[in-house]
């Protein structure tokens, strides 16, 4: 449903947190999350107009505004999921018995599984199927409140289906509510037609895939899979370089299984952001804060590998690192589209407070995808991206799990879910 409303006014919010502070939020400044009770929100055509408490809105009343009552909700800005792989084909629970008879994730990849299998499905699907496959995982995201999201390509692995994936994004993004930001991640794994020849797969990534991907427009990031078993930090650190020379900005998955200092090498190249950091060593965590790269957080996926163990998200927010968190939704280690999900395991996993899960999930989120003058945060002049949850405060928003409490999606000021 898609309202052409031009003032929407919410007004008495139980709990309005508006994540205000449009720049990274680190240490002490996570626990705060800008939250005012009582507060209302006056949203003009796509943008924020207004923000307080009490009875301020009234001033913004017209005969032909929507008026939402915010009594016994909580309030915020649209959920900003800033790693996702949600564009690929196909599904694999068939991993699941290997994965309870305790083989590894890079093993099941080295016995031609995981992305790889996920890789032949993409390949071999029509682009309309794929936007429609894709398609269905944004409206589930969209319903769980997510307005902005990172969409990666690297389940594709050669040029034609790097693009292919690309393209999809540019479609969705132009024909879906959610905005989504394009990564090119053409290192996510070696493909079996270079099985026997990395250099060869690596010089193709740099002589033909980057510079095609970014003459085209189509990505603005540029992520590697910094993994023991996958690439190695020192072919990451190539390619990555040249993604930079040509435009992209840098992200890179680090660390997520074993520690091989992917954590550092962000910090060297001052990457945007570093992703997973599972097992990033206490000076990988130096080398974030020092270079101030987000570390973006993917609990999700240390459960649904069963690791048993997370990112030390304490130890980052004690150094300084500006965290954000993310779904990473893909069909081998986080198969959910739902950021309330992994707000469970940031909080009982990772051992973050509420505040810090809503900081991490909007603005931190916002600057890991470098939108943060846009979005991420309530604040007059921003976009109208706002859900409103059926909760009377933030920490029964995380405290109640395993439902979908959003009551209220709004994008770009217009009314896009209503449960
Ligand atoms: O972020 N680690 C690499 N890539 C994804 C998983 C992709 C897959 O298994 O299909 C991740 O976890
Ligand atoms: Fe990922």
């Amino acid at each position: 449903m898609e309202d052409e409303c031009l003032t929407i006014i919410i007004k008495n919010i139980d709990c309005l947190v508006t994540c205000e502070g449009s720049h990274k939020k680190k240490g002490q400044e996570m626990k705060d999350a800008g939250i005012k009770e009582n507060g209302f929100v006056v949203i003009e055509n796509d943008k924020i107009k207004a923000v307080g408490e009490g009875d301020g809105y009234k001033r913004y009343i017209t005969s032909e505004c929507t008026v939402i009552d915010g009594r016994y909700k909580t309030v915020t800005p649209g959920l900003v999921d800033p790693h996702t792989h949600v564009v690929y084909a196909g599904s694999r629970e068939r991993e699941l018995p290997l994965k309870l008879n305790k083989v590894g994730y890079i093993e099941i990849l080295n016995r031609g599984g995981g992305i790889l299998s996920t890789v032949e499905n993409t390949r071999s699907i029509t682009v309309n199927q794929l936007i429609d496959e894709s398609k269905q995982r944004l409206d589930i995201m969209l319903r769980h409140g997510t307005t902005t999201i990172e969409s990666k390509s690297g389940y594709g692995l050669d040029l034609q289906t790097e693009v292919k994936i690309l393209k999809v994004n540019k479609v969705l993004n132009d024909t879906h509510p959610i905005d989504i930001v394009s990564t090119f991640m053409g290192a996510h794994a070696l493909p079996k037609e270079y099985k026997m020849d990395r250099e060869g797969y690596i010089k193709e990534i740099i002589n033909n895939m980057i510079p095609y991907i970014s003459e085209n427009n189509l990505a603005e990031f540029i992520d590697c899979f910094c993994e023991k078993g996958v690439f190695s930090v020192e072919e990451c650190r190539s390619i990555l370089k040249v993604g930079r020379k040509y435009g992209l900005n840098i992200k890179i998955h680090a660390d997520e299984v074993e520690t091989i200092k992917g954590a550092e090498l962000a910090g060297e190249l001052r990457a945007t952001s570093a992703e997973h950091l599972v097992s990033a060593s206490d000076e990988g965590i130096k080398a974030l804060a020092k270079n101030d790269v987000v570390a973006v957080l993917l609990p999700s996926t240390s459960f649904y590998l069963m690791l048993n163990h997370f990112a030390k998200a304490r130890k980052m927010i004690e150094s300084g690192v500006a965290v954000a968190l993310a779904t990473d939704c893909n069909p081998g280690t986080s198969p959910t589209e739902s950021l309330q999900t992994v707000m469970i395991f940031a909080c009982f996993g990772m051992k973050m407070f509420p505040c810090e899960i809503i900081n991490a999930m909007t603005i931190n989120a916002a600057c890991a995808i470098n939108r943060e003058k846009e979005i991420g945060s309530i604040e007059v002049g921003k976009k109208a991206d706002i859900v409103v949850f059926n909760s009377k405060n933030l920490d029964y928003l995380i405290y109640h799990f395993g439902t979908n409490a959003v009551q209220l999606v709004i994008k770009n000021g217009n009314i896009v879910i209503q449960n």
